[in-house]
Formats: C-alpha cells, structure tokens, sequence
C-alpha cells in the first residue's frame, strides 16, 4: 500500500469528472487500498479517486470513531434522496477550511463492492452527507463551491496567500 498525494484546491484537476469503473481488476483494489490508507494517515473521513488525481468512480469513507468501518463505493449512484439538514465539512483537498452545507437528510446509494457485487447503502447523518461529498468529487465538485461566489473568490485569494507562505 501507499500513501498518495491529495490534490489541492483551487487545482483544475479536481473539476475532472470521473469515468465509471469497468472491470474489477487488480489495478482497482491496489487504489482502493491506498486510498483507504491515504485517507485513515491524513485522517479524514472519506476520500474521492478525483482527490488523488484518479479520474475513475471510487470513493472510500469511515465515519465511525474506531476507524473500522470502512464502505468502499465504486460507481456510486444516489438512487433516492429525502430531507434536508446541514452539517459543517471539511476536505483534505481544502485543509483548514470548513463551512456549513445544507444536503439530504437521508439518501439510498447503489454501488459495487471491491469483489464488483452490487450493494444498497441507505444512510443518514453524518455518513449521508459523508458520501454526497465524496460522490461530488467524482462530478468535479468541491464543497465549497457550494459557497457565495465572494466567499469563494476570499477563500481561493486566503489559500493562495497562505500556500505562497509556506513556500
Ligand atoms: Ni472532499
């Protein structure tokens, strides 16, 4: 396994929209892997293929507090969705920053499992908005785009300052 890089935002990559997965190959559960592991030594809670600059439909998340609850999506597709609620998030592809989102309640998932057997995962909370944002990065979509444009236009001019900082 290995860690890899997470892009960050504003990177134009992360506006790629991901292909769907065809075959369950060695290739797909080696990204799944390392993007598991990426995820629990970044820690974050879920991580997109987009993230690590993979353009295919793979998410991983774990909401859970042990860390061993790991849900492996690929080609993930919201099937129903209910409600509304608002949790704050945040990304690893956006350190640092994190805002409040207004997303469904309750959504019902499609995806394939590691083996490439389809599963339902009916989720709410935390997890619901968990997967919504990961499967927005597989649309080329980041959280904060959610935002104003004046926040986003702030927040893009903050990192960049930040980033130059650092350098
Ligand atoms: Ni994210």
């Amino acid at each position: 396994m290995a860690i890899l890089k997470i892009l960050q935002y504003p990177d134009a990559r992360l506006h790629t929209v991901a292909k769907p997965v065809r075959e369950m190959s060695g290739s797909v559960r080696k990204l799944v892997a390392d993007m598991a592991e990426t995820m629990y030594a970044a820690p974050g809670v879920g991580l997109a293929a987009t993230q690590v600059d993979v353009h295919r439909q793979v998410i991983v998340v774990d909401v859970s507090e042990p860390r061993d609850r790991l849900v492996v999506m690929i080609n993930p597709e919201i099937i129903s969705s209910s409600g509304e609620s608002v949790h704050e998030e945040g990304c690893l592809s956006v350190p640092g920053v994190y805002e409040k989102v207004q997303r469904a309640e309750r959504i019902t998932v499609r995806a394939l499992d590691v083996q490439g057997n389809h599963f339902t995962l009916e989720a709410d909370g935390f997890l619901a908005t968990c997967v919504q944002h990961e499967i927005d990065h597989l649309n080329g979509k980041v959280f904060v785009e959610y935002l104003s444009q004046l926040k986003q236009s702030r927040l893009r001019a903050r990192i960049i300052k930040r980033r130059r900082e650092t350098l």
